[in-house]
């Protein structure tokens, strides 16, 4: 079974990208790390722990970073609401955080497992930098590193920059700059993981998973205004867990990429190059996604959720 550390901004897709990890058979979530992003550190560490014992998890939950490096906040709250979970109000959260920064957390537990967990990060990099900062071998300890965010197509928060590097575009320098290799699952990526009227038909019998988070939650992120006019809202963040789950569901090309921090029009943008020297290549950057397996994986996890 693989471990997965999940460095989260919960968030609707967060949100669906915990349920998919907790709900696999394959997978071991041995904690969620949480840092501001789509909306304030408060809401996204409790929506952390509001959600593990909405999912019946109890894995530890540490609170990381309330603002990017150097930058002001910018949040995402006209898509995830002002809450970060649409108009969804969990129960208040019996269970506190760890006493640990997720900084901390993230080092100590990829020490204590070296080669075994896949630290997966579907949120600003801010926690992911720092840690980096204070203990660089983490990206030896890693078994792997994922990412939701960047794109080598066009951007979401701006015409150039998806919203995770947009947010911390210096953290996410210092992402790409480490010594491991960063897997990129970009826009281009996860616009392909669309929940269609089709794909929510399926999503039957799912009991209170379904009509307490799972239906209002993709009903206000649908009706939000990007995704409006199209034929469903990506589901981000879940294609970065399922690629840890089964890498053979996204194809993946081996490139470059840069992270923009002074750009004036182009601040954030992951500036990718998939020619160039082999011995430069940093990343393996996601293009193409087995969408009906994908869905098929989605569906199988969920159903364990609702049903646990
Ligand atoms: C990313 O930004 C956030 O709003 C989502 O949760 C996802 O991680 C998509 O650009
Ligand atoms: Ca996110």
């Amino acid at each position: 079974m693989k471990k997965i550390l999940i460095d989260c901004d919960p968030g609707i897709d967060d949100a669906l990208a915990i349920a998919l990890a907790h709900g696999s058979p394959d997978l071991e979530v041995v904690g969620l790390t949480s840092v501001g992003g789509n909306v304030g550190l408060e809401h996204t560490t409790t929506n952390a722990l509001c959600l593990t014992e909405f999912y019946g998890m109890t894995v530890p939950v540490a609170r990381g970073a309330d603002r990017p490096l150097i930058r002001d906040p910018r949040d995402a709250s006209e898509v995830h609401g002002p809450n970060g979970l649409g108009n969804v109000v969990l129960p208040a959260p019996e269970r506190t955080p760890r006493n640990e920064h997720a900084v901390e957390f993230i080092i100590d537990t990829l020490a204590a497992s070296p080669g075994e967990i896949s630290l997966t990060a579907v949120g600003p990099l801010t926690n992911i930098a720092l840690a980096l900062r204070r203990e660089p071998r983490i990206a030896e300890w890693v078994r792997e590193f994922v990412i939701m965010g960047g794109s080598y197509t066009r951007g979401n928060n701006t015409p150039a920059a998806e919203f995770n590097i947009a947010a911390d575009p210096e953290a996410a320098a210092v992402v790409f700059g480490a010594s491991w290799r960063t897997v990129m699952i970009g826009l281009d990526l996860t616009v392909q993981a669309r929940a269609t009227a089709s794909v929510r038909s399926r999503f039957t019998e799912f009991g209170r998973f379904k009509q307490e988070l799972l239906s209002p939650c993709l009903d206000f992120y649908g009706g939000s205004v990007p995704y409006r006019a199209g034929d469903g809202p990506p589901i981000h963040d879940a294609c970065a867990v399922a690629y840890v789950l089964d890498p053979s569901l996204i194809t993946t090309v081996p490139a470059r990429v840069d992270v923009e921090t002074h750009g004036r029009f182009t601040s954030g943008m992951t500036v990718t190059d998939f020619a160039g020297e082999p011995a430069l290549h940093n990343a393996l950057v996601a293009t193409e996604l087995r969408q009906d397996a994908f869905w098929d994986l989605l569906t199988d996890s969920f159903r364990t959720v609702a049903s646990s």
